[in-house]
Parts: structure tokens; sequence; C-alpha cells
């Protein structure tokens, strides 16, 4: 994308265009989705129906603060909670790949109810580049199916179109910039969301003992930026693990989980490299992970690049 001013116009033409009918998207507040729902928005206005589900996967707080946000930004919105639907499918499921494909699945089934229910004949997706070149093209290897791509059923019933699909993350947050819009600085979120930072069976507990560590992980760490105690990384999260671990606590022998800290810089999010995060910084919130989430008994810093890692664990 060499011209995001006419990148913007291009696609707005293009969309007008391929939209005859009522178009329907899931809207995650992220940046991918919500740069293709203003952008549909400006192409096609009220006939744009933003649906916001709710999986059980999104982290503190953002159920409330993602409607919000689309309803200052004018979006026709509709809020689906939907969460006990997933951890109902998730039961028992530890595979990766599996994992992804269930969630990509009943994303599609969710989004198949809500359209008939509108009546819409359009689905639009936020899917960026690395989501598709990730997720196996023709001579491509499949490193991981990503939400976008892995869940779509052969006989999906509605018309896909994908705005951003030929553009990088950089290039998507100039054209959110140039739309204005405040998430264009947010740090990606998976499409499958907590899940695949659980590694193992992501039930509603272990979801919720997540949520918490993710939670301070990303204060703990936006705070130490804001007062200059090192740059704010591309992605921080926290991951937990499947393995349990002897410890103490008070004088009693404690048996706990393994909480991750993942802290990367990026571009395009096709290479990383781990955060060179100050020692300090990561004791205060292994301190703090450990002090409030009693269930956690053991906190380790991913010191990996990409390759050969992956930025998310699964
Ligand atoms: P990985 O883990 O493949 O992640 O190095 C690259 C970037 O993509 C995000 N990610 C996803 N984004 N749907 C998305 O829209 C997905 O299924 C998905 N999986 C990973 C990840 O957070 C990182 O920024």
């Amino acid at each position: 994308m060499r011209d995001v001013a006419g990148f913007v116009e291009e696609s707005i033409q293009k969309l007008k265009a391929e939209i005859k009918g009522t178009a329907i998207i899931a809207c995650s507040g992220g940046v991918d989705s919500t740069t293709s729902a203003v952008l549909v928005d400006r192409a096609i206005g009220k006939r744009l129906i933003t649906v916001f589900v709710d999986t059980g996967y999104l982290r503190k707080g953002e159920p409330e603060h993602v409607q919000a946000l689309l309803k200052n930004m004018g979006l026709n919105l509709h809020f689906v909670d939907a969460s006990a639907e997933f951890y109902k499918a998730l039961r028992g499921v530890t595979d990766p790949e599996r994992k992804r494909k269930i969630i990509g699945n009943l994303f599609i089934k969710i989004f198949e109810r809500e359209a008939e229910k509108i009546k819409a004949d359009t689905l639009i997706q936020g899917t960026i580049a690395p989501d598709w070149i990730e997720s196996g093209g023709d001579l491509r290897d499949v490193i991981k199916s990503h939400h976008n791509v892995g869940g779509l059923p052969a006989d999906m019933k509605i018309k896909l179109v994908e705005p951003l699909r030929d553009l990088y993350k950089d290039e998507v947050r100039k054209v959110a910039r140039y739309l204005g819009l405040a998430i264009a600085e947010k740090q990606p979120f998976p499409g499958p969301g907590l899940a695949v930072r659980i590694l193992g069976e992501a039930t509603r507990e272990r979801t919720a003992i997540l949520r918490e560590a993710c939670a301070i992980v990303e204060e703990e760490i936006e705070a130490a930026a804001s007062h200059g105690e090192c740059e704010l990384p591309w992605q921080y999260f926290a991951v937990l693990l499947p393995v349990k671990s002897v410890g103490v606590r008070g004088d009693v022998r404690a048996y706990g989980e393994t909480m991750v800290v993942r802290a990367v810089e990026s571009l395009d999010a096709m290479t990383a490299s781990a955060s060179p995060l100050p020692y300090s910084l990561l004791e205060r919130i292994g301190i703090r992970i450990t002090n409030t989430i009693p269930e956690v008994i053991r906190v380790v810093y991913d010191i990996t690049h990409k390759p050969p890692a992956t930025i998310e664990w699964e």
C-alpha cells in the first residue's frame, strides 16, 4: 500500500459496488475488525450491522469497553453473549488446531444465525495478510489456522468480503489513523482470544485465572512505559501453561499453576523478538500475579524470538 488516502477511497468505492444488500461484521473492537467496520460503514452506512460477540475468551472489562467504543463511533451495534456456547464447545479439547477450528466454526455459526435474523447476505471479516499467509496457501505449510480463515466451512451460505486482506498490521494502523480511529495503537489480540493462551483445556475457571494475569501484565507494562521505564512493547500478555509445579505458601507446600509473561517487538507479526523488559518490571509482575491469583505458584518470562516460536503459544 503506497498511498493511504488512495487505499481508503478505492476500498470505499469497491465496497459500494460489491455489497448490494445488508452486511454483517464480527467486530471485536480490535484494530483489524474496527477498521474494516468503519471502512464498510463509510461505504454502505446503516446497511452494515456490527455484531460484537462475547466468546467468553475476552480480556478483563472488554465486553463493556468495546460496546461503549463501538456505540460512540456511531456503528449499528448488536451484542451477543455466546460465552456459554463457546465453553461448552471447547470442553475436553486440548489440541491447538482443533481449538482454533472449533472456535472459528462456532463463530461462523453464530454469525449465520444473526445474519439470518437480520437477512444479511454479506459477511465482512477483518482478515489481514499474515492471517491467510500463515494459514497455508497453495504451497505454504499450515503454521496455525488463523481464526478468520480456518473456521470457514465450505458450505458457508453468505458472501465473504475482506477489505484488509492484502495489508500488514502496520498498514492497517496507518489506515486506522487516517480514519481517525482511537484504537489505531491498540495491541493485537488473536481472534480465538484467551483460548489460545490457555494451553490445555480452556475452561471457564482457567480462563478467569488467565484473564486476571493478562490484566496485570497489561497494567504493569503500560504503567512502566508511561513513566519512561521502558518502551511500550508491540504486544504483551500472559499465557497459562498446563504444567503444575511445587511451591510454598506461608509454611505450607503448594502445588499450582505456571504463568508465562510474553512481550514482543515486531513490525508486521511475521517475525518478532522478545522484548528486553527491565528486570525490576518483570519482578513486579511476578510478585503481583502470585500475590493476587492464589492458583499461580510460578511465573516465567518467554525469551524466544519468532522464528522459531510464534508470538502466541498456540
Ligand atoms: P503468531 O502467534 O502466529 O501471531 O506469531 C501473529 C500475530 O497474529 C495474532 N494472531 C491472530 N490474529 N486471528 C487474528 O486475527 C487469529 O487467529 C490469530 N492468531 C494469532 C497474534 O496475536 C500476533 O499478533
